[in-house]
């Protein structure tokens, strides 16, 4: 059955939502506050860099079943149901700014037709359901918690192929018609209170978050006692109760989800009366990861005023987004240690940071660089000219923080390789 759908909010979550829910057959009016943004995709230009979203805007757009509006309020006045998918920002004390979402609520509340029902997929504290509900005053409206499950770089399969969909309601007739969107997907849906719901998004995070520090810890340990990473977590991953994936050692982790919802949790914990210590310990491992790598670079070169190539700048591959980037994590204490970082990145082109010039490509990178830093997984470095690097390179180190390259291809160039977590 087609529903009419209101997205409030056109960032990753917002668009990839509308964008798969007017392929799966729904009308959606995506609404944002910025007018140019809504200019560009209302002619299918995508600003964000993201697998398969740019052909699903336009397929929408071409079957009329997607539009783009400027301002929430006019969108929302046919809409069976209004998705608010607006960015809740970390605040100075960890705790997330739920302004944008009040202000949103607040704002549809006169305009929204009687039947209609609110769903949250903004990453939330707990109990913001209810903050919703009442910054719209509309005892008429259900407010349905919806999180999102969405990697970025693999948002619309993760969307349209989830592994789950968790919706939390007091009201089981909103949650039941919530569920009926997504007929067109094949997957367990799961329908709970909304405290669970939003609980749900978080721990799930958090306990990714886990897997990678924990990943990151064994890897040093594994570099203390001559083991070798990689192995050691192929041996662990068979296990089916650990399993393979998300056991990537790195240069930590990153992103505009993990680092944010990691203090979020730490902090509605705190408010109520819990000292969530294990995670507390997650987010100081990944701190320290960053060091550790800056460390491994410092131990072959003087950092102060060395030259650094650093291949990669975006939070992983795949993605062309910098927030909290573990590459920029590591630039910063290299420039803070003296060091001129040179970065390229497939799809970053500038970023703002005194001591880091963004290049145009890993050749330029590698230009008279005293090491080379591998700190995004890109496909594309596994396939670099290693004797044109070599040539180029005032010093030949590099520290792969991501266990990208063929060590062995390396050292036979003359290099010095330092991995994560093996020799
Ligand atoms: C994450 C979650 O994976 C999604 O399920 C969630 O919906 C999303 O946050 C969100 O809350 O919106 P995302 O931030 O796109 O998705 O990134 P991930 O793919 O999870 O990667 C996070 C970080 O961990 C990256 O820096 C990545 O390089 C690192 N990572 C990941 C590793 O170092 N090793 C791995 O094995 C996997």
């Amino acid at each position: 059955m087609t529903s009419k759908i209101a997205v409030i909010g056109a960032g990753y979550v917002g668009l990839t939502t509308g964008a798969c829910f007017s392929h799966l057959g729904h009308d959606v009016i995506c609404a944002d506050i910025v007018p140019e943004k809504v200019e560009r995709l209302s002619k299918g230009d995508v600003p964000i860099h993201e697998a398969g979203l740019t052909e699903l805007v336009v397929e929408g757009i071409e079957s009329g079943r997607l539009s783009f509006m400027l301002g929430a309020k006019n969108a929302v006045a046919e809409a069976d149901f209004v998705y608010l998918c607006v960015p809740t920002p970390q605040s100075a004390d960890g705790s997330a700014d739920l302004s944008y979402l009040q202000d949103a609520a607040a704002e549809i509340s006169a305009h929204l037709k009687a039947g209609a029902v609110v769903v949250n997929k903004s990453t939330v504290p707990v109990g913001s359901t209810r903050l919703v509900e009442q910054a719209m005053k509309r005892s008429d409206i259900p407010v349905v918690s919806n999180p999102e499950f969405l990697r970025e770089g693999t948002a619309v399969a993760d969307f349209l192929n989830p592994d789950r969909v968790v919706i939390g309601s007091d009201d089981q007739a909103a949650a039941g018609r919530v569920a009926a969107l997504y007929l067109g997907v094949r997957a367990p849906i799961m329908v709970t209170d909304p405290a669970s719901a939003e609980t749900c998004k978080y721990a799930a995070n958090a306990f990714l978050a886990t897997k990678l520090s924990f990943t990151n810890a064994i890897a040093a340990v594994c570099e203390a006692v001559g083991a070798d990473v990689n192995d050691v977590l192929l041996g662990m991953g068979y296990d089916h109760r650990i399993g393979h994936e998300f056991l990537r050692p790195g240069p930590g982790w990153g992103g505009s989800c993990f680092p944010k919802d990691s203090r979020a949790i730490i902090s509605i914990a705190e408010d109520h009366g819990y000292d969530f210590a294990l995670m507390r310990g997650v987010v100081t491992v990944n701190d320290e990861q960053f060091d550790r790598i800056v460390r491994k670079v410092g131990s072959v070169t003087q950092l102060e005023g060395a030259t650094i190539a650093m291949l990669g700048l975006a939070f992983k591959a795949g993605t062309d987004d910098t927030r909290e980037s573990p590459a920029l994590a590591v630039a910063s204490r290299l420039v803070a240690a003296g060091a001129t970082v040179q970065g390229y990145d497939p799809a970053v082109t500038s970023v703002d940071m005194d001591g880091l010039e963004v290049v145009a490509d890993a050749y330029a990178a590698c230009e008279g660089a005293n090491a080379l830093v591998i700190a995004t997984e890109w496909d594309d470095f596994k396939w670099l000219d290693l004797d044109k690097i070599a040539d180029s390179m005032a010093e030949k180190h590099i520290v792969d923080a991501r266990n990208l390259l063929d060590r062995g291809a390396v050292r036979r160039r003359g290099f010095s390789y330092q991995g994560v977590g093996r020799s």
